[in-house]
């Protein structure tokens, strides 16, 4: 499917992905070298030569992979704590500490990925997280752009992905909160195109952008999406927020959890752009509908 599409070359230049190894970043590096990008992706664990090692909170790991490039992403993040990965050093100290790295070198060309719903009084940990990488990655490099999107959606999403497992051996799938939290599913081949045009054109600079498809949806008409383009009939089943609490505390003793009830909170509101900001508009791209994303996903 093309993507976002409008004038935006990074011919000879050499960009850092911190996170370019996830869902969204391993489609931003897919978009970035099809624009003519050289890239430096550092990964936990690098899988090829244009990986490098990096692990949050390694200074000197930081220096070496920035060492030559004119350009970084940073698309780490996490939806739960996980060991010494809190929410603030994953979202905040870890952006913080590379973007002002960036800076002292002279690269400008900074972008942040948020999430939309960051607010520093947010009642989830993960969007109070958010909203202070923010303002600590701006206060390190005033130029950095804030992309914020919505649910990102495509091949390999955690959402569609998620649920159509699920699906697979499950009559029945739950409507969380009875299933009328609303979203704006962006298309992560958009996000990845947003990415690249930040990257390219100095006016972006300073700029924030929040990131959301063409369609407004709730959870309960995403799933029947899902369920039609997958050719599955299943049950969907309103789970009250008291019984997706319970559930949640009982798959936060895993230690990868499946649902939190950080994120619950995060889906008692809804998460679209907000009236007035700024968005794939503004950056000359048109959004993919979830129509299409699904036939992308499914066929
Ligand atoms: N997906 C969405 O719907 C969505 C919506 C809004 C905002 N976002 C934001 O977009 C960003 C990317 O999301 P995603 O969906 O692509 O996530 P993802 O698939 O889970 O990827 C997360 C990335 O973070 C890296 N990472 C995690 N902990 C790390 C650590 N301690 N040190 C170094 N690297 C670490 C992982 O690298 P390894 O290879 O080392 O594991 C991986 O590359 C995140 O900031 C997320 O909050 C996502």
């Amino acid at each position: 499917m093309p993507s976002g599409r409008s004038a935006g070359s990074l011919a000879g230049r050499s960009v850092a992905l911190f996170g370019g190894s996830g869902f969204i970043g391993r489609r931003v590096a897919v978009e970035l070298v099809a624009r003519g990008a050289s890239l430096r992706v550092a990964s936990r664990s690098p899988r090829s030569p244009d990986q490098m090692r990096y692990r949050r909170g390694d200074a000197a790991g930081i220096d070496a992979i920035l060492d030559g490039v004119d350009g970084v992403v940073h698309l780490i993040g996490i939806l739960a704590p996980h060991g010494s990965d809190d929410f603030m050093a994953a979202h905040c100290d870890g952006p913080a500490a590379i973007a002002a790295a960036a800076q002292q070198r002279g690269i400008e060309d900074f972008v942040l990925i948020s999430a939309i719903g960051a607010d520093p009084a947010s009642p989830a940990a993960y969007a109070r997280s958010k909203a202070a990488g923010e303002l600590a990655v701006r206060a390190a490099c005033p130029a950095a752009r804030i992309l914020r999107p919505s649910i990102v959606v495509g091949p390999g999403d955690g959402f569609f992905g998620l649920f159509s497992r699920m699906a697979r051996f499950s009559p029945l799938l739950p409507l969380i909160g009875g299933g009328h939290s609303k979203f704006q599913p962006v298309y992560v081949g958009d996000v990845a195109a947003a990415v690249a045009i930040c990257l390219a054109r100095p006016e972006t600079r300073g700029g924030l952008y929040e990131l959301g498809g063409p369609e407004v949806l709730d959870f309960r008409r995403l799933l029947e999406m899902m369920l039609r383009a997958s050719h599955r009939r299943r049950w969907l089943v309103p789970m009250p927020w008291s019984v997706a609490r319970l559930e949640a505390r009982l798959f936060e003793l895993l230690p990868r959890p499946l649902l939190t009830r950080d994120q619950l909170k995060m889906l008692q509101r809804d998460n679209v752009v907000a009236a007035g900001a700024r968005g794939l508009g503004d950056l000359g791209i048109e959004p993919v509908p979830v129509d299409a994303v699904l036939r992308e996903i499914f066929g």
